[in-house]
């Protein structure tokens, strides 16, 4: 495989496993054509033509040096010039994968946080409020980004020669369908948090997390309460939602939320809310997602070097 048809099987995974289904992100990508042929030529010349096929503003090629068939490849939750200049030193690194944006995937960062508003939608909260509320903060994050040094690593991998990607919502989708799927199995009247927390615990990237002291926690509740409804509105979609749709999403019959990461804040509101939240973590869960996109590499016979806090699990070695 080359790095274009390992960017292109990242996008289909991430896409077969959106929340909005692929009918969805069809309609998404619709949107974006019809709008993006009523710009005027100036608009159009800085208009990014890759988000007329990908839904994933985060999920990049950043650099292609050599357009070569991949052999090995080092994957990592975060990379910076650190790691490429570790690939360097290992010398048969034909791809670099980075979970977390960089360049023009983190710049445009907040425009994958859309799906958040469709999943809260979902789980019963009016499109108007998630929208409404959503908006401010996807600005906010916006802004938060725009001063970043984005080219930094991108930088670092031109002048060394390394091929660079980026993969962020394609596979934090398929650690939040992952998940999705296992909680709703045993997710009944009865479940406590200490039953979600041991459900978690049963699956290796949090094993492993938790040896180092980053396992699944109970952030706002304890043990023996109920969970409720349990709901995944936050483990895709970019970053961190709005602190005031706790309370919508309480009104809306949300228990507990299952989330990879929480600011004191939206702890805060959650408490208010009577909204339990269990934190499965965040290096563990990005993990959870890579690994299942790393698989389908390791199919095709390439070999991955783990880097970076990223807790590799291969679901296709015995
Ligand atoms: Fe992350």
């Amino acid at each position: 495989m080359r790095t274009q048809e390992i960017y292109n099987l990242a996008l289909q995974m991430g896409i077969d496993a959106d929340f909005r289904g692929r009918e969805g992100v069809d309609r998404l990508l619709k949107r974006r054509k019809e709008k993006y042929e009523k710009l005027s030529e100036e608009e159009k010349a800085e208009f990014d033509l890759e988000s007329l096929t990908n839904p994933y503003s985060d999920t990049r090629i950043l650099n292609v040096a050599q357009d070569k068939e991949i052999k090995k490849v080092l994957a990592g939750i975060d990379i910076e010039p650190a790691e490429i200049l570790l690939a360097k030193e290992l010398g048969d690194i034909d791809l670099i994968i980075s979970h977390h944006p960089m360049g023009r995937a983190l710049a445009n960062l907040h425009e994958v946080m859309e799906l958040q508003c469709d999943v809260l939608n979902q789980y019963g909260v009016p499109i108007n409020i998630a929208e409404g509320l959503m908006r401010p903060r996807i600005d906010e994050v916006a802004r938060g980004v725009n001063a970043r040094n984005h080219q930094r690593t991108i930088d670092t991998a031109k002048i060394l020669g390394f091929n660079l990607m980026c993969c962020h919502t394609a596979t934090d989708n398929l650690a939040a369908k992952f998940l999705k799927e296992k909680v709703e199995q045993k997710n009944g009247e009865l479940m406590r948090l200490e039953d979600l927390l041991s459900l978690l615990k049963s699956i290796p990237e949090y094993q492993e997390s938790a040896k180092v002291s980053v396992g699944p926690k109970i952030f706002v509740g304890d043990p023996e309460r109920r969970c409720g409804k349990i709901a995944l509105t936050e483990l895709t979609g970019g970053t961190e939602g709005s602190p005031k749709l706790y309370e919508k999403m309480a009104q809306a019959g949300i228990g507990t939320v299952l989330g990879m990461h929480v600011s004191e804040e939206h702890k805060k509101e959650a408490e208010q809310a009577n909204i339990n939240v269990v934190i499965a973590g965040h290096m563990s869960s990005d993990s959870i997602g890579v690994n299942l996109f790393l698989d389908e590499l390791e199919k095709k016979g390439i070999e991955i070097v783990p880097c970076s806090g990223l807790i590799r699990v291969s679901r296709v070695r015995p």
